[in-house]
């Protein structure tokens, strides 16, 4: 097999059909990227706090429990207090960030998300993510101007007729529009994509990794696709957990500065998923800090970790989980690297 050094990101980008196609690559792979990954971020993980304020959503993407035709959640919203209430648990526990999470849910209107976002300026020192979905270039400005710093809005997959077979509302020029309208309106950006769609190939997956770079991303949230019986993909395969590691791993050579977090569904498909994550390129935890009582409709796909506890107990978790591959939380709020 042809070598690769996987220090030159050129011939790494030159390269990524054959080296996502074969295995025998893996170990170099893994160990530049989490070599690259200490260079840049040293060994403190930065922890987000993710509060999944609504599972209300208006569209109807075919891989989400959250999709609107899904009659299996019970759906709810947390108030403004309960939101402001699990921002300042986060701070509390020791959190950088709040990342405000929901599914596309027009009930938070400008006006309200932009006074949560000032209120929470206000009482507390945390960098704020907003991820609610595609909004107008208007609201992103607002957002922007009451206060929050980042965005994150995954493009899901790179190729516009896998992407516009999976999304019965939107297209993909739109999601691109949308993610270049978050940029111009000066966020720290996030992307991503689901690893292992059906049909998704290797071809689509080296695009992804393309896209990134082409975006510049700041952060980059990657995790494989898993089934979900409520939904129209049901019975089809999950993503594979190897090959989501070797997109992390890739993405960590071609960004070094971006942040990369261990993702929940990693974490879902293996009890140590996370932690290899951590092992090979990524740098970020998403500690879920969400009150317990709604979790467990916060369902996008079955088995999903952490519904059973409270915001205190993954807090505990987390940094004992660090410990064990010698790493430890990072402080501050872990903004751009760029
Ligand atoms: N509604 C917002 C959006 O779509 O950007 C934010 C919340 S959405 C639930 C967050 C992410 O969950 C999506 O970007 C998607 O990649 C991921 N997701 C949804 N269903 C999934 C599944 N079945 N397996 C893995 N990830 C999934
Ligand atoms: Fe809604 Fe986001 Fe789920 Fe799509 S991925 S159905 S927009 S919550
Ligand atoms: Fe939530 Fe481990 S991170 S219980």
């Amino acid at each position: 097999m042809q070598p690769i050094n996987f220090n030159d990101q050129l011939q790494v980008l030159d390269n990524l059909e054959l080296i996502l196609s074969n295995d025998c690559y893996n170990q170099n792979l893994f160990k530049t990227a989490d070599e690259i990954r200490q260079k840049y971020h040293g060994d403190g993980v930065h922890l987000r706090g993710l509060i999944e304020f609504s599972n209300y959503c208006n569209r109807s993407c075919y891989y989400c429990g959250l999709r609107k035709e899904n009659k299996n959640p019970e759906r709810y919203r947390l108030s403004q207090k309960e939101i402001i209430s699990a921002a300042l648990t986060a701070e509390e526990l020791g959190y950088g960030t709040v990342v405000l999470q929901s599914g596309e849910d027009n009930h938070f209107t400008l006006e309200i998300i932009a006074e949560i976002v000032k209120e929470i300026k206000e009482k507390t020192d945390l960098a704020i993510t907003l991820s609610l979905g595609e909004r107008t270039k208007e609201e992103y400005q607002e957002w922007r101007q009451a206060g929050a710093d980042r965005y994150l809005l995954r493009f899901e997959t790179s190729d516009p007729q896998l992407y516009e077979k999976l999304h019965p509302v939107g297209n993909f020029q739109n999601r691109i529009d949308n993610l270049y309208w978050l940029k111009e309106s000066g966020y720290q950006l996030g992307s991503g994509s689901l690893i292992g769609l059906p049909d998704q190939s290797v071809q689509n997956l080296a695009d992804d990794l393309r896209l990134y770079k082409k975006l510049d991303l700041d952060m980059v949230g990657l995790g494989p696709f898993l089934m979900n019986p409520n939904t129209p993909l049901a019975g089809e395969d999950n993503g594979s957990f190897e090959l989501t590691l070797k997109m992390l791993a890739l993405t960590r050579i071609i960004l070094p500065k971006a942040h990369l977090p261990a993702t929940t569904a990693l974490g879902t498909v293996d009890s140590k998923g996370r932690e290899k994550a951590l092992q090979k390129g990524a740098n970020v935890m998403m500690p879920n800090v969400t009150p317990r009582e709604y979790r467990a409709n916060y369902q996008l796909y079955p088995d999903k970790i952490c519904t059973d506890e409270n915001p205190v107990d993954c807090s505990h978790c987390i940094p004992a989980r660090l410990k064990t591959i010698d790493r430890f939380p990072a402080t501050g709020p872990g903004h751009s690297l760029k």
